[in-house]
């Protein structure tokens, strides 16, 4: 395995905290390990800032794999803006059809059709808004969009497809079959209610009982077993960043 099969998540709060001590936290993004993410916290606590430096992260850590990947950002976020040109950028109910691009894919290397095995991802901003409107439309159709996500996180690692969601409460109601409990990353950013941790992390309260965060600091659960408390940094070179992004989203160079 080369050194770029793993995705830093951020750093080690504790250790940021007493002594300035940068310890990175992260995550193997082969295949062979589930790296299927999921970004959750308040309005404000940081998600979309997290996810933005992930993908640019992931981007470079994927550039030999040939990495592709598909960006839905149903709220049409201020900070995304500038991917508008891109081609594999969707916003507000084109997310969808960035689910359905991907959710294609899967179908087509699972059948056999689709050869390839580049790792492809798709990231979606808002999430569980996305689902809660479209139920509020067309319970139907949402069902259909659901059941995609959810055979996107139950089949995907073995097809090389992941899926990086943030919402601010993933409910068990926009996640079929149970599917939300594939995720090996569930991170909870910022100042969070008890119940989301009860949710996300039941069997890790007594960790996290007591403690406060920030935004851009929380808790991070990694493969269901392993709880860090983590810092995300600040970007220090956003036109880098943005470039990385621009060019892997199939935008104008
Ligand atoms: N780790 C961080 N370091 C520095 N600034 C941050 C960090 N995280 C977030 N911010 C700042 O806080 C603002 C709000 O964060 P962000 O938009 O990511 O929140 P969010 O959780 O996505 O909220 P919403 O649910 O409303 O979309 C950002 O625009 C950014 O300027
Ligand atoms: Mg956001």
């Amino acid at each position: 395995m080369t050194m770029n099969s793993r995705l830093m998540l951020g750093y080690d709060l504790d250790k940021w905290n007493l002594w300035g001590v940068k310890e990175p936290i992260s995550v193997d993004i082969s295949p062979k390990t589930n790296s299927l993410i999921s970004l959750n916290g308040m309005s404000g606590s940081g998600k979309s800032y997290m996810e933005h430096q992930l993908l640019a992260r992931l981007i470079l850590a994927e550039q030999r794999q040939k990495g592709e990947y598909y960006f839905a950002d149903y709220k049409g976020d201020n900070s995304f803006s500038y991917l508008q040109s891109c081609s594999h950028f969707f916003t507000y109910k084109d997310s969808f059809t960035a689910l359905d691009t991907v959710h294609a894919r899967l179908l087509a290397r699972q059948s056999g059709s689709d050869t390839t095995n580049n790792p492809v991802t798709l990231i979606w901003d808002e999430y569980m808004a996305a689902a809660l409107n479209f139920i509020s439309e067309d319970k139907k159709a949402a069902a259909v969009m659901m059941s995609k996500v959810s055979e996107i996180l139950l089949l995907g690692r073995s097809l090389s497809v992941r899926l990086i969601v943030a919402c601010q409460r993933p409910d068990a109601l926009a996640f079929p079959a149970g599917s939300r409990l594939n995720y090996g990353v569930v991170c909870v950013l910022g100042a969070a209610v008890r119940s989301i941790y009860e949710m996300l992390l039941p069997d890790h309260m007594e960790q996290v009982k007591g403690r406060k965060f920030e935004r851009g600091e929380g808790v991070v659960l990694l493969q269901g077993s392993e709880l860090r408390f983590i810092k995300v940094p600040m970007v220090r070179d956003e036109e880098r960043m943005r470039q990385i992004c621009i060019k892997a989203l199939g935008g104008p160079i």
